[in-house]
């Protein structure tokens, strides 16, 4: 990983309602096929104690955006352009609001004790795949315990009641008896309220959800995303929620940032985005849904042709290969700005502005 030198942390009074600023990052994987432009330029706010939705299709980047922000990429990355800069909230003794810390990600070294107490502690992370995250060899009691004792400085029988309470909150029955079950001894349905007990553990300020109910029946989802709501209600806490499934954000997420091959497209707040959409893509993404509920009898468009592979690059925006707007000459030349068309509607697309981005 590339680091930059300096010092991580300043102090400002601004962006009480920004927790993580994410600014033209660019992540990329050396592979020995060559270089995978996973990210080419992601620029969002994450708004606090919100839930924001991360939407678009397979391989678009959503899990490495969330990675990049946790500073857990495997050794093959580097991040070779970008900021993160983390609005660290802190309250005083007395419970008032101290000035908020700006804390520069990128600049911390991955390996230490800083980026350590921030993962997990307040940043914290539900996984795609829980059985690929879940240690098989410890009981769910030791993993999620283990992460209580190394932030919340509490010895072991209180870490396991704090894990018993934990359970019982994300409504897995007989929470006492589970903590002393190993992974492969739960359904799918559990390993994920595990997965969500171990991410909500320490109280996080931000907790990235990485499709935590892809792999669960209907039944069970609902269960989860009611669950994961209210604590996120309770706790005050942001949530970024990563899907490909509109209908999950158009019931969990307050706002949602629409992502295609390595960038964000649009960002808006749900209403805007489901009723009046304006990049080409989320159109698209939109139409290739059905609506419960609604009279019109209408086809499915299923979106035509696939996202193209990172190894390749595409001059101009890259989804005009497959765009029903494309204008030749123009979107095939220039990648456009990210523009604001409406109060917190933002979109990068050549129909609303001929700003182009600057490289
Ligand atoms: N370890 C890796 N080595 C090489 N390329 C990678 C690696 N991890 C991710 N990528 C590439 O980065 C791109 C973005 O991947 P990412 O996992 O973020 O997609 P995603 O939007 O989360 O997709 P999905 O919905 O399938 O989970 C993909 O093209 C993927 O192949
Ligand atoms: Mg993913």
């Amino acid at each position: 990983m590339s680091e930059t030198i300096g010092s991580p942390t300043t102090t400002t009074t601004t962006s009480a309602e920004i927790i993580l600023r994410i600014k033209d990052l660019h992540t990329y994987f050396y592979t020995d096929i060559g270089i995978s432009k996973a990210l080419n330029g992601v620029t969002f706010d994450i708004p606090s104690r919100k839930v924001l939705g991360i939407v678009g299709e397979s391989g678009c980047g959503k899990s490495v955006t969330a990675l990049s922000c946790m500073r857990l990429l495997p050794r093959s990355a580097k991040i070779p352009k970008g900021e993160i800069t983390f609005f660290r909230h802190k309250k005083n003794g007395n419970g008032s609001a101290a000035p908020v810390e700006e804390v520069d990600l990128l600049k911390l070294d991955t390996m230490s004790q800083e980026i350590r107490n921030i993962r997990g502690a307040e940043l914290a992370m539900i996984f795609q795949e829980p059985m690929s995250s879940l240690n098989p060899s410890y009981t769910i009691g030791d993993q999620i315990g283990e992460a209580i004792i190394l932030h919340q400085n509490v010895d072991k029988a209180e870490a396991e009641n704090r894990t018993i309470k934990i359970l019982d909150q994300v409504g897995m029955s007989n929470p006492k008896a589970m903590v002393k079950r190993f992974p492969h001894e739960l359904s799918g349905g559990m390993r994920q309220r595990a997965m969500i007990a171990m991410g909500l553990s320490c109280n996080p300020s931000v907790l990235f959800a990485d499709e935590p109910t892809t792999a669960l029946d209907v039944t069970t989802e609902a269960q989860i995303l009611d669950l994961m709501r209210d604590l996120q209600a309770q706790l005050g806490m942001t949530i970024v929620f990563i899907t490909h499934n509109l209908g999950v954000v158009a019931q969990m997420c307050d706002s949602v940032a629409v992502m295609y091959l390595g960038r964000i497209v649009e960002q808006a707040s749900i209403e805007p985005i489901f009723y009046n959409p304006k990049h080409p893509y989320t159109k698209a993404l939109l139409n290739s849904i059905p609506h419960a509920g609604s009279r019109e009898h209408k086809r499915l468009l299923p979106i035509r042709g696939v996202v193209p592979d990172p190894y390749s690059s595409i001059k101009g925006c890259p989804f005009h290969p497959r765009c029903n707007s494309f204008m030749p000459g123009k979107c095939d030349v220039n990648v456009p700005a990210t523009v604001t068309v409406d109060n917190g509607h933002t979109v990068r697309c050549f129909l609303y502005s001929d700003e182009v981005e600057q490289q």
